[in-house]
């Protein structure tokens, strides 16, 4: 016998062994991988069409919001929530100055923050949290299973992760940013570390 016969498997056990170090990595530093299985980086169009669907929740400033509420413009949807110490700020704050850059082209752009934890994040919660960000930003929140419905219909996972003394806790959620049509289909999506600029030059595509 000579050794060739060993290498596919022990190919097959370094490449496992690289994948669970790189999931323990993403894991670690608190990124989800779930939206990125769901969405994998080839042209799986079935999967994109399937993204998004009807909601009903409530603004920051108390206002009732659809899916249909901003039917003139393009969306940039990001589901996150206003205790998260890293991701969320970048991506809200990538969303901000993606519209900055977009100057008089950004009255067509609706940017929404819709939280995945709807017990701690409140409207008022949320119109204090929304003043760091760009001010045409709308945050929404709602009942459990009301934010339950939207996330799963942008296949977005979130879990409540509590720390040590298990009295506090964060949300550990997926981390992708839309960009729905005015009609609501899927164009594109962006991680938080896409630039600003790769961000303005995908939506004036599609204006
Ligand atoms: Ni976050």
């Amino acid at each position: 016998m000579t050794t060739a016969p060993e290498h596919p498997s022990g190919e097959t056990r370094l490449r496992t062994a690289i994948t669970a170090l790189l999931v323990t990595l993403l894991v670690l530093l608190g990124v989800s991988v779930t939206a990125f299985l769901l969405l994998p980086s080839g042209e799986d169009q079935d999967v994109r069409a399937q993204i998004g669907g009807p909601f009903t929740l409530t603004a920051h400033t108390g206002e009732t919001v659809t899916d249909q509420t901003y039917n003139d413009k393009l969306k940039l949807i990001f589901f996150g929530f206003t205790y998260c110490p890293d991701v969320c700020p970048i991506s809200l704050s990538t969303m901000t100055r993606t519209m900055e850059m977009l100057g008089d082209e950004a009255e067509r752009v609706q940017p929404l923050f819709i939280t995945i934890d709807p017990e701690r994040d409140t409207a008022e919660a949320l119109a204090q949290y929304v003043t760091h960000f760009h001010p045409s930003l709308v945050a929404l929140t709602g009942s459990q299973e009301a934010i339950a419905d939207v996330a799963q219909s942008y296949f977005v996972g979130y879990t409540k992760v509590y720390d040590e003394s298990a009295t506090d806790y964060l949300m550990d959620h997926s981390v992708l940013v839309y960009l729905m049509s005015e009609d609501n289909d899927y164009l594109a999506h962006f991680n938080h570390q896409t630039s600003p600029e790769e961000v303005a030059s995908t939506i004036r595509e599609h204006l």
